[in-house]
């Protein structure tokens, strides 16, 4: 037994309202395998210009690079959107994860069978798909230089650059392709090499590093194909390497084979020693925020994650998952995930649910 140092960082819209449900699910999880986690919230995001001024104040990355491991749920709302990009919600998001270093987003998209029937495509499509994004989160064109927007020729013009040395596709790649050893054997590096040098590097990278996976079948896709391939045939992968901007929008269409946003969680991993951030792959949802309508499943499954790759805690996040199985098994369904004959339950309600099964799901495991 024990004790785990969390930083918790609720941020903006369903933030907080999917944070508490999740905490407290994660707090009995850990009591029941004998280990405490210790909370310190921090603001982020939109939440931190209104107290700070600052979307990613110095308190927090203080408290964040103190932590074991990093909870964040989500940053962004209307409130803020005509401030500045240096001074948007975004922006702090993107400098937690480049401060520290985590340069490796983990996003499995997995269709659980009690959700086969609530994704927008059908049954027979989706049903067994199992796949897991590795995604670049610290460098491309979220991070290039040169950027901005100037005059030019008497009118602005907006300008990002899309970037990577040949380091930072190698240790993403080196990631993809340790994954998955661990999962199915094939890799799918998705970029746009018929276009642009960036994909040209990184492909090259990534056949260089092949030759050390000789297990591992290696595929090449471009991402306009790939985006197509996911919808006709999805269980067709297994894992996918890709850039952070393609890897962003990949990430948002497997969450509806999925069945919802609601639903995906994902790891932030640095390197060794460093922590882990741990944050759902939806944003703040301003839409249906303050309305107990959110979904924490994604969130509590971002703690499952935690457990499992942050903390090596294997049992208190086997313990998170049968407990969402269990609820779903139990037929209870936030609006997003609704299906006729289920439950509808707000986000409080279905952390009530998982609290009263954390316990029991796992000794019936
Ligand atoms: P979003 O992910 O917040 O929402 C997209 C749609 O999915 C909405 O209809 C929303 O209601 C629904 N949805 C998302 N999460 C849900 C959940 N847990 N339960 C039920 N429904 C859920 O994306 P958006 O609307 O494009 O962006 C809103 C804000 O969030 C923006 O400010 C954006 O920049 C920010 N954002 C933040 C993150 C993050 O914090 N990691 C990720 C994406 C977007
Ligand atoms: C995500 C989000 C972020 C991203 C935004 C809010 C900066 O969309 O986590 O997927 O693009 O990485
Ligand atoms: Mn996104």
């Amino acid at each position: 037994a024990a004790t785990h140092k969390i930083a918790v960082l609720p941020g903006d819209g369903i933030g907080p309202e999917i944070t508490a449900a999740c905490l407290q699910v994660l707090t009995e999880a850990g009591r029941a395998e004998g280990e405490e986690f210790v909370y310190t919230e921090a603001p982020i995001g939109g939440a931190a210009i209104d107290a700070t001024g600052d979307p990613y104040p110095a308190s927090t990355e203080e408290i964040c690079k103190a932590s074991d491991s990093v909870l964040l749920a989500c940053i962004g709302g209307y409130k803020w959107d005509s401030l500045p990009n240096s001074q948007r919600p975004e922006k702090g998001l993107l400098r937690l994860r480049a401060s520290l270093n985590a340069f490796a987003n983990l996003r499995p998209a997995v269709v659980l069978p009690q959700l086969a029937d609530a994704s927008s495509l059908k049954r027979e499509v989706v049903e067994g798909v199992d796949i897991l994004i590795v995604r670049e989160l610290v460098g491309g064109i979220y991070f290039g230089e040169p950027r901005g927007i100037e005059v030019r020729n008497g009118e602005r013009v907006g300008f990002n650059t899309d970037i990577y040395s040949e380091s930072e596709v190698e240790r993403i790649a080196r990631v993809a392709f340790e994954a998955a050893m661990k999962r199915g054997k094939r890799l799918c590096s998705v970029e746009k090499s018929n276009v642009l040098e960036v994909s040209q590097l990184w492909k090259d990278v990534v056949i260089r590093l092949a030759g050390e996976y000789p297990e591992v079948e290696l595929s090449h896709m471009y991402i306009d194909n790939a985006a197509m391939q996911m919808i006709r045939n999805p269980r067709e992968f297994d894992t996918i390497v890709t850039g952070n901007i393609f890897g962003d929008i990949l990430s948002d269409e497997a969450s509806m084979l999925t069945g919802s946003l609601g639903m995906l969680p994902s790891a932030s991993i640095s390197e060794p020693g460093k922590p882990g951030i741990y944050e759902p792959v939806h944003g703040s949802a301003p839409d249906i925020a303050g309305q107990d309508k959110a979904n924490p499943l994604a969130m509590v499954l971002s703690a499952a994650m935690m457990c499992r790759y942050g903390l090596n805690l294997p049992k208190v996040a086997d313990r998170l998952e049968a407990a969402v199985t269990a609820a779903l098994d139990a037929g209870y369904r936030t609006g997003d995930i609704m299906q006729p004959g289920c439950t509808l339950v707000g986000c409080r309600q279905m952390g009530e649910v998982l609290l009263n099964t954390v316990t029991e799901a796992a000794a019936a495991k």
